[in-house]
């Protein structure tokens, strides 16, 4: 079931699945020209935090809000874009229908027909909780299309992290839809965002990625492993990586295989066992391969 707010006395109430009703997230202080607004502040977790080292098919702002203060690394995620369409019939589509031209089929994904403002709230609720969750140095990475890219670079910043940048992923020939008259879609983004000053590590990433996703893919919206290993290296040794999204586990097998420790959700029954399965195959790397 797809979470969505309601509105009982004034009060914002979370309706996820049944065991996921609480209290709405308070926003986390706004920065407007170096005003500090104070919406009102979150200051500890929601509800006891889920075992890290596993993937829990819960809501992704179930996960977020249960996090300890302080304990994550990176936020390496790909939220649904609730994208592929400017009006409401274009967006309620099926995801295949949105974002898959010729004949492949790959099992449809949930929660991806907000509109515009439901979208921007709604990341809001959980990039303002992993901004509580996360060190101080600690960053964000979140993938993104042409569409979002506007709205997500605001919304990072309105939950109080600093903007760092966007990077590229480029699909590469015969793995983006031609546009006839006019450019292909041949990118996808990547937007960076810290929890204030970022620690002196040198690791030096590159700012556009070329990777072509092999087919049959594992998720309609897969994204390529290779740049989720070369993402990770921006988090310490012994550090925390956590996906809300995790489709069908990319990111969290890169960091277990980098010898991470890693977290995630993924509410769809499909996804959540691709992913399991393919977590349970990983194995850490050794350490010798982890110092090269
Ligand atoms: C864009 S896909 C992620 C793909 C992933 N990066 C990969 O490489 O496989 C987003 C995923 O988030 C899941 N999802 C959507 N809404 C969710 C929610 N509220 N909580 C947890 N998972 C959710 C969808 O089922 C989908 O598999």
């Amino acid at each position: 079931m797809c979470p969505q707010w309601a509105h009982r006395q004034g009060v914002a109430r979370w309706v996820g699945p049944a065991e996921n009703v609480g209290v709405a997230p308070a926003s986390a202080p706004l920065n407007l020209n170096g005003i500090i607004v104070n919406i009102a502040s979150i200051t500890e977790p929601a509800v006891p935090a889920y075992p890290f080292n596993q993937l829990h098919q819960v809501d992704a702002l179930q996960l977020a809000t249960s996090f300890p203060n302080a304990s994550l690394d990176m936020l390496l995620t790909d939220p649904p874009y609730s994208s592929g369409g400017l009006h409401v019939g274009q967006r309620a589509q099926t995801t295949s229908q949105k974002y898959i031209s010729g004949n492949a089929q790959y099992q449809d994904f949930t929660c991806d027909n907000m509109d515009q403002r439901s979208w921007s709230f709604w990341c809001h609720a959980w990039l303002s909780q992993v901004n509580r969750a996360l060190k101080p140095g600690g960053v964000v990475v979140c993938f993104i299309d042409w569409r979002q890219l506007p709205t997500l670079t605001d919304v990072v910043q309105a939950a109080g992290f600093i903007l760092r940048g966007i990077a590229v992923w480029d699909k590469t020939a015969g793995r983006f839809r031609p546009r006839r008259n006019g450019f292909g879609q041949q990118a996808e983004f990547i937007v960076w965002a810290s929890k204030g000053k970022l620690p002196e590590r040198e690791v030096y990433l590159p700012g556009v990625f070329q990777a072509k996703l092999g087919i049959p893919k594992q998720h309609l919206t897969e994204k390529p492993i290779d740049m989720a290993r070369q993402i990770v290296r921006l988090v310490p040794p012994g550090g925390v990586v956590a996906d809300l999204f995790a489709g069908c586990g990319t990111f969290l097998v890169a960091a277990k295989e980098a010898g991470l420790q890693w977290v995630g959700s993924e509410l769809d029954d499909h996804y959540h066992q691709v992913a399991s399965d393919r977590l349970a195959r990983t194995a850490p790397a050794p350490l010798q391969d982890l110092a090269a």
